[in-house]
């Protein structure tokens, strides 16, 4: 009988982040795998098993797993997802919204640079999205709408990294979710929310099932190749020009596109993982 550990964060009480593991559990044990969910612990990085499922996002603890055993996502998946910026460098391959990034501040008390806000702001114009380059759910996505707003969030994020994006206003408030297990588009949502340009359901968003295109598979095997994805979410703006690559989540929950789309997506990434492991 194979042995999987589903490791998760140390100190999550989230409902979203415990229900991923107990639906990977169950649907390794329908394949004959006993999987052992672990927080994030020094007995847990010691552990004995065949591959671990690493639902956590921290890359010391994923780099000390991967030396002994195969890590579902990759440690450097889950790396370069983890950081917006890393991840909009890593996929030149796909179209995504127009970028920049802030720039590496470690002088006490500087002051906010007004010559590159007039960079950002001629090229990018107004309203403006501003993201940190470490965040979830949409808590950690602005939007500027006047250079009063652009220079307050600056002066904010001055020692965070972030980045400032074009808004795609064609696209405020709608998004397309792609879930991808071995770079196939698996299913896939839609998401719109009335009172937010933010489309996350966790910010209000509401889903509905979303035919997979072509495109969509298209560049679910683009994304998933180049980041070196096992599994993924991925979320598409819809632009004038067609889709364009926002984010990828190396840890995309699927509780909410499994109740939408009533696809088993558990059942799915936990069929390539033993495909992935003989
Ligand atoms: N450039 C953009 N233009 C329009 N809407 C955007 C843009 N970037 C993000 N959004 C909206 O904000 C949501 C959250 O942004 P995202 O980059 O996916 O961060 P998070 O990791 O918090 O989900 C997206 O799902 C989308 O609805
Ligand atoms: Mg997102």
């Amino acid at each position: 009988m194979k042995k999987a550990i589903i490791l998760i964060n140390a100190f999550t009480q989230s409902e979203g982040e415990l229900n991923q593991p107990k639906r990977m559990k169950e649907e390794l044990a329908k394949l004959g795998v006993e999987a052992h969910i672990m927080r994030n612990s020094p007995a847990a990085l010691e552990a004995e098993a065949d591959f671990c499922i690493f639902l956590d996002k921290d890359k010391y603890a994923a780099r000390a797993i991967e030396k002994r055993m195969r890590l579902f996502n990759r440690a450097e998946a889950i790396e370069t997802c983890d950081d917006k910026m890393l991840t909009f460098l890593a996929l030149d391959c796909v179209p995504q919204p127009e970028t920049i990034s802030s720039r590496l501040c470690y002088s006490a008390d500087a002051p906010v640079d007004g010559q590159f806000l007039d960079e950002a702001e001629s090229r990018l114009g107004y309203p403006m999205v501003v993201k940190e380059n470490h965040g979830s759910l949409g808590r950690q996505v602005y939007l500027a709408r006047d250079r009063a707003e652009l220079c307050s969030l600056a002066t904010r994020l001055q020692y965070v990294p972030h980045l400032y994006q074009k808004f795609i206003a064609e696209s405020s408030g709608r998004d397309v979710r792609v879930i991808c297990v071995g770079g196939e588009a698996v299913a896939c949502m839609k998401r719109e929310n009335e009172r937010d340009f933010r489309s996350n359901l966790s910010a209000g968003g509401r889903g509905e099932p979303f035919p997979v295109d072509g495109e969509i598979r298209r560049l679910a095997s683009l994304v998933s190749t180049c980041l070196k994805l096992d599994y993924c979410g991925i979320d598409l703006l819809l632009s004038h020009d067609g889709y364009l690559v926002c984010e990828v989540n190396s840890n995309a929950f699927f509780g909410g596109i499994e109740n939408v789309t009533g696809i088993n997506v558990a059942a799915s990434y936990a069929c390539y993982i033993l495909n992935e492991i003989r």
